[in-house]
């Protein structure tokens, strides 16, 4: 279902690993309301293979940076806006991962070095590419930066384990540069904290699969699919967002505000 949303529109996304990852829905959804986007990756990911294919089939570009290497972000920065002819109108940061969560260093044993790493790659980045963009002042007047982030930031989910505080460090850098980048040049920040979702970064949590099922179940409309996340993304970066900024938007069937349901408890008939 197109509506050319994105019609005449350039974004940069960052983070489709896969077939199964958040940012390649939001780049099919993109293309598809005739937006121009780059892709982007850690080199690493460029391995896989996957990420070249998915250039190939949305017809464009794909380049590798580091989101932590304040080096890399400039190069891409730098090419995205000559490759797209022009100033950018959207940003997706799609990006999270943790050295503890990976080596199963419980929160109560978390090494220090691995915790600094974390945090840079999935929050302090979010800071760094936004900052990248300011300085070169390529973002086009209205344009939208957003986040995905999830709701451990408010609440605690033990097996989140320092992913927690990277989302609510990330959060925090969306509601303050989204004050400097609107009374600069109108340009709106957000964070969409989605529902869990099967994905390598999802599935990397302990215990991943029956908390899908536990939140599926409290949630009154069922646990968001990447799929809807993409459309609320391509909403964020259309013009019928435009005064949207600073917020933390939950995309998850309603499970945030929940309390109990009888749903999980078994009590329904
Ligand atoms: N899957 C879930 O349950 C869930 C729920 C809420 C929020 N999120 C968030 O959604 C975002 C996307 O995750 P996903 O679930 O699609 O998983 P994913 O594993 O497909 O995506 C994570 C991406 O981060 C990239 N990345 C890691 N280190 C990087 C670096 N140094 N530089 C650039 N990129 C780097 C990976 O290559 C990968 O593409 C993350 O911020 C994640 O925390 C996921």
């Amino acid at each position: 279902m197109a509506n050319q949303l994105l019609k005449g529109k350039r974004g940069i996304i960052f983070g489709a690993l896969d077939d199964k990852s958040i940012a390649t829905k939001v780049a099919e959804r993109c293309v598809e309301e005739g937006a121009s986007i780059v892709l982007t990756n850690a080199p690493v990911a460029f391995r896989f293979g996957e990420i070249q294919k998915l250039a190939e089939r949305l017809d464009c570009q794909a380049i590798p940076a580091d989101a932590t290497s304040l080096e890399d972000l400039e190069n891409l920065i730098d090419q995205s806006v000559e490759i797209l002819g022009g100033k950018i109108d959207f940003v997706l940061h799609s990006i999270g991962m943790s050295l503890n969560v990976r080596k199963k260093r419980d929160y109560t044993n978390l090494k220090y070095e691995w915790m600094q790493k974390t945090f840079d790659i999935s929050a302090i980045s979010f800071h760094k590419l936004m900052q990248t963009c300011f300085k070169k002042e390529v973002m086009s007047e209205w344009g939208s930066i957003l986040g995905l982030t999830y709701i451990a930031a408010q609440r605690t989910f033990p097996d989140y384990n320092e992913m927690a505080e990277s989302k609510s460090l990330l959060e925090s850098f969306a509601r303050s540069f989204g004050y400097h980048f609107g009374t600069h040049n109108k340009v709106r920040v957000n964070t969409i904290s989605q529902s869990p979702t099967k994905t390598t970064a999802g599935s990397g949590v302990k215990g991943f699969d029956v908390f899908f099922d536990y939140a599926d179940k409290m949630s009154p409309l069922g646990n968001a699919p990447a799929e809807s996340c993409a459309d609320y993304c391509v909403f964020m970066f259309s013009d019928l967002s435009k005064f949207i900024t600073m917020q933390n938007l939950y995309h998850d069937g309603g499970f945030s505000n929940m309390g109990m349901s009888p749903a999980v408890l078994d009590l329904e008939e």
